[in-house]
């Protein structure tokens, strides 16, 4: 079976004026589709620069990555961006609402960039919503809702497109201990109820424990075997 993720050898140097910043050395991955696989590394290690890899957000400086056997690792931007609101969602530490938008507009805004008429894309918003339990709040502002709640919404945004594979930078990071395991919670549901890939960066052993079906260590520049 062609693995849903395959990374070969991927480099990435990070250039700072003269300086040359050599981040990832050579790493090779495979994950498999509804997989769910925990990333960590000490500060600095690249986990972040490797999800923007993963997520098609960045590309690499040299390897190869194939994408349901597909060659992705060097396509010109405008393929890129189309893979990756058809492939991905992305969550972030610090949730990345727009302030000035509703949830349920905030929720919208990756299908703006699809052909979803817009009433299926309130439609696909209002059920996203109520998924993460926040059917009651569509109309609030992200600056009224808790930092848990604000993750649900970002959770929400990031299925907008029913992607097959959801990428999260430190989900809970943020978070005090109740709404982590809120969080936490409501991820494995979606994972049973939708068999999303999930790929999670986190620092923290009991969310790689219960969120990753494997941890992987990045360490030198590359995966820990
Ligand atoms: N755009 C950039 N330009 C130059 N250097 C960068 C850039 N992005 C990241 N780096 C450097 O690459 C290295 C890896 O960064 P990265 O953000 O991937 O680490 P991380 O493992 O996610 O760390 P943390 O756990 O602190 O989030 C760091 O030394 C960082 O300073
Ligand atoms: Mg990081």
């Amino acid at each position: 079976m062609t693995a849903h993720i395959a990374l070969t050898g991927i480099t990435k140097t990070y250039r700072r004026g003269a300086d040359e910043v050599p981040v990832l050395n050579g790493v090779d991955l495979e994950i498999q589709r509804g997989e769910r696989v925990a990333i960590m590394g000490r500060s600095g290690s690249g986990k972040s620069t490797l999800l923007n890899i993963l997520g098609c957000l960045d590309e690499p400086s040299s390897g190869g990555y194939l994408l349901d056997g597909v060659d992705v690792a060097h396509l010109p931007d405008d393929d890129l961006s189309k893979v990756r609101n058809r492939t991905f969602g992305f969550v972030f530490q610090a949730f990345h609402l727009l302030k000035g938008m509703t949830i349920v507009e905030n929720v919208e805004l990756p299908m703006e960039y699809s052909n979803v008429s817009e009433k299926d894309q309130r439609h696909r918003a209002l059920e996203l919503l109520e998924l993460v339990g926040l059917g009651h709040r569509v109309s609030h502002r992200p600056s009224e809702l808790s930092g848990g709640e604000r993750q649900r919404v970002a959770i929400a945004r990031a299925l907008a497109n029913r992607p097959s594979i959801l990428l999260a930078d430190e989900p809970t990071g943020a978070l005090d201990t109740r709404a982590q395991v809120a969080i936490l919670e409501l991820l494995t549901q979606i994972h049973a109820s939708l068999g999303t890939t999930m790929i999670i960066v986190t620092h923290d052993p009991k969310v790689a424990e219960e969120l990753g079906d494997r941890t992987i260590r990045i360490s030198d520049g590359r995966v820990e075997t």
